[in-house]
């Protein structure tokens, strides 16, 4: 990366003194022309109209005493407003040092990573409160970035090991004969590489969403029709559960502009959510409705529902309340939420979730904007 090397140039205290002397020069030379040209000769205009002897000494002293005077008051006068000017060019320059010298160290800090600084308001101006408030949320909005990355990375290194765990074990035991190579060793090979064909498919995907490099092909859409195209997909899957799937459709059609593919994946994750985590005997009800300007759809559940301490975090990237469930065992990556906020979001809607805690059920409820 080229950087251009910044001109050395006078600092901004001697630049302000500088500007400060010459407009007083300019002034004290005005004041003194005018004064000296014209305000002698008013003078003596005005002696010689209230009838004193312009050759008099009276007169002579008199216009001598208004001649020093006038010397006398422009000199104090000057010498005043001069040094009144370098002591405020001074406290002024040092005040607006100081606030750009805090500004530029917390800029320097945060160019070199350390993103918690914070520079107080210089109470200097709009225009420098400004400076100081925009670097501090360029921190804050790095340290978040960095936060998310570090997460995300630390996340996905875990997130990996386990399948790769899983074939690596099973590619040594093959080696050294332990185990022979069968069905069930195919499987659960499968399995894993699944597992990592998945996991990149979705770090894609939640990439995308997030960045707001979503593509959406949106067309008016009935929301009670794309709930009956979905819930026809997974309706087997309920039932092969024991779990009750229902809709709840809205009294009229509830049109909206939206991309039914991006929609039906939203929908169909919230399904399996609610499937995952209801046992058998319980229900799942697909609601819509209209609420003014907006359409809404519900996924309520009666299954183990979301406690309070895990409530806030279900739609953060590779969030799952139970770590412990592998994708083997039922459970998934913690993205699907991530991706489906995403896209209500990208769609102008919300995705949110509701939840008394545990065994109380879930409700997710997505509100998109009506056509
Ligand atoms: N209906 C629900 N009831 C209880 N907990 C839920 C429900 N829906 C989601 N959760 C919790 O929120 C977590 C995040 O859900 P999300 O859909 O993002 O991930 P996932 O289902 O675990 O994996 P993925 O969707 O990526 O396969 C889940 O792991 C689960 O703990
Ligand atoms: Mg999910």
């Amino acid at each position: 990366m080229s950087r251009t090397r910044p001109r050395a140039t006078r600092g901004f205290g001697a630049r302000l003194l500088l500007t400060q002397a010459l407009l007083l020069v300019a002034g004290a030379v005005t004041a003194y022309l005018v004064a000296s040209l014209v305000g002698p000769g008013l003078f003596h205009q005005h002696l010689l109209e209230a009838g004193t002897d312009p050759s008099s000494s009276e007169t002579y002293h008199l216009e001598m005493a208004f001649r020093d005077a006038l010397l006398v008051a422009m000199g104090v006068a000057l010498l005043v407003s001069v040094g009144a000017a370098l002591a405020v060019s001074v406290w002024f320059t040092r005040r607006v040092q100081r606030s750009t010298r805090r500004v530029v160290d917390a800029a320097a800090d945060v160019a070199a990573g350390r993103y918690d600084v914070r520079v107080p308001a210089s109470g200097l101006g709009v225009e420098l409160d400004r400076m100081s408030s925009t670097i501090n949320e360029l921190g804050a909005r790095l340290e978040q970035v960095e936060g998310t990355r570090r997460r995300m990375l630390s996340d996905l290194g875990h997130e990996l090991r386990t399948p790769l765990a899983t074939v690596e074990a099973h590619l040594e035991a093959l080696e050294d004969g332990v185990i022979v190579p069968d069905a069930t060793t195919f499987a659960v090979l499968r399995s894993s590489t699944h597992r990592l064909r998945r996991l990149a498919d979705d770090l894609g995907a939640v990439s995308r969403a997030q960045e707001g490099r979503l593509e959406l092909h949106p067309v008016r859409v009935d929301l009670g029709g794309l709930v009956d195209d979905v819930v026809a997909t997974e309706t087997a899957a309920f039932e092969t559960r024991g779990v009750t799937l229902r809709t709840d459709p809205a009294a009229a059609a509830v049109i909206i502009d939206a991309d039914p593919e991006r929609l039906g994946q939203v929908l169909t994750n919230l399904l399996r959510n609610a499937l995952r985590h209801t046992s058998a005997g319980g229900t799942v009800t697909v609601r819509t409705a209209q609420d003014g300007t907006h359409a809404v759809l519900h996924v309520v559940d009666d299954g183990e529902g979301i406690t309070p301490e895990h409530l806030p975090h279900v739609f953060e990237r590779f969030y799952r309340a139970d770590s412990s469930r592998t994708t083997a065992d039922g459970g998934g990556s913690g993205i699907g939420l991530t991706i489906s906020r995403a896209i209500a979001e990208a769609h102008g809607g919300t995705l949110t979730a509701r939840s008394q805690g545990a065994g109380t059920g879930a409700t997710f409820a997505l509100r998109l904007p009506r056509a």
